[in-house]
């Protein structure tokens, strides 16, 4: 069964064609990056304005590619929540243009369920029940995948997301948009005990992760440092903070792993693509006796392939939109939209 898929829910316009939840026949992928680079940050009018005016030659070009029509389709996934509401209202609008001339199911798809279903692309023989890490710029959640379409989340972020800190403090640097490809590159040429950074304490659930007490602690060093007319040493910083969020990320990880007593590790999303967190990670699950999976690089951002790929499981437990469809900026992943 084909699927195609739409994701537009924050800058990249995106759009695939994918067999049975696992086999990529084409993968379209638009970035709007190097305009919101311009700002700093992704200024969410004009990244809806960008999918208004791509996403059509990216679906064009995601069924030319993997030479299918229409017709040929067993339905079109769409992410649906959550995101940028004015970003995801273009994706999903679409999508439902298509499934009425087509008469083709649409499929509403949560965005980090999709992030998720990025390893089945990766790993054929990958199925639930396992654990999950999904971190991204958005959000960064533990999560324990009972099956394709059942979640339960362990621990998230009670502030500000990994790759979120990564682009902040790679603003306050001044060294560009997005931060985290940045600052993983510069780290290496740095020295991260050079910098002291603090270790969030979290009362509760000791599986919930913080981050904005790290980024408010880099700040800090670079006001200190402007008043004293200093500059701060960019690269140990940018270590330093590699370091942290990737010990952070690996210890709750290993908690989780306790907690579920899994023998599966599947992590995802943007800051999955970070060299210093998939090394640790390895060294940890490899310790552990525990299977990691890992997307390739070109699955950890924001694409539409993971989106089809989950879409292929929710058409399969029946869970099937209308043509009255909404999105929805927020949505918890173990929600349903129907
Ligand atoms: O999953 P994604 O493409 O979009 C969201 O759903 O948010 O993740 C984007 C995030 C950005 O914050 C970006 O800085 C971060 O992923 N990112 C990285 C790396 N590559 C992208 N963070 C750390 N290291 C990287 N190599
Ligand atoms: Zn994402």
């Amino acid at each position: 069964m084909d699927f195609l898929a739409i994701e537009s829910s924050c800058d990249e316009t995106a759009a695939a064609v994918v067999r049975d939840g696992r086999q990529v026949r084409s993968s379209v992928i638009h970035s709007q990056a190097a305009e919101h680079g311009l700002y700093g940050g992704v200024v969410p009018e004009i990244a809806s304005r960008r999918h208004i005016e791509n996403v059509v030659w990216v679906v064009e070009a995601a069924l030319k590619e993997a030479n299918c029509s229409l017709k040929e389709l067993s339905g079109i996934a769409v992410t649906a929540a959550p995101g940028l509401i004015g970003a995801l209202l273009v994706g999903v609008n679409y999508a439902k243009g298509l499934c009425l001339s087509g008469s083709l199911p649409l499929i509403p798809v949560h965005h980090l369920r999709g992030h998720i279903a990025a390893n089945y692309i990766e790993y054929p023989d990958l199925t639930p029940p396992y654990t999950a890490l999904v971190v991204s710029g958005g959000h960064s959640h533990l999560v324990k995948v009972e099956d394709y379409t059942r979640f339960s989340v362990l621990g998230r972020t009670r502030d500000d997301a990994p790759g979120e800190t990564y682009d902040k403090v790679a603003r306050a640097l001044g060294l560009g948009y997005p931060g985290g490809v940045l600052i993983d590159k510069l780290s290496k040429e740095g020295d991260p005990k050079q910098v002291v950074l603090p270790t969030p304490q979290l009362s509760g659930n000791k599986l919930d992760f913080s981050f904005s007490g790290i980024k408010t602690a880099i700040v800090n060093l670079l006001h200190n440092a402007q008043q004293k007319g200093e500059s701060l040493p960019t690269a140990d910083v940018a270590a330093a903070l590699n370091q942290k969020i990737a010990d952070i990320l690996t210890t709750h990880a290993m908690a989780a792993l306790d907690s579920t007593g899994d023998k599966i590790l599947a992590v995802s999303g943007g800051v999955s693509a970070n060299s210093l967190l998939r090394e640790r990670l390895g060294t940890a699950c490899e310790k552990r006796g525990v299977r990691l999976c890992l997307p390739p690089l070109s699955l950890c951002g924001d694409n539409a392939a993971m989106i089809g790929a989950q879409g292929y499981y929710q058409y399969q437990a029946g869970l099937i939109g209308s043509l009255s469809q909404n999105a929805f900026a927020c949505m918890e992943l173990e929600e349903e939209f129907v």
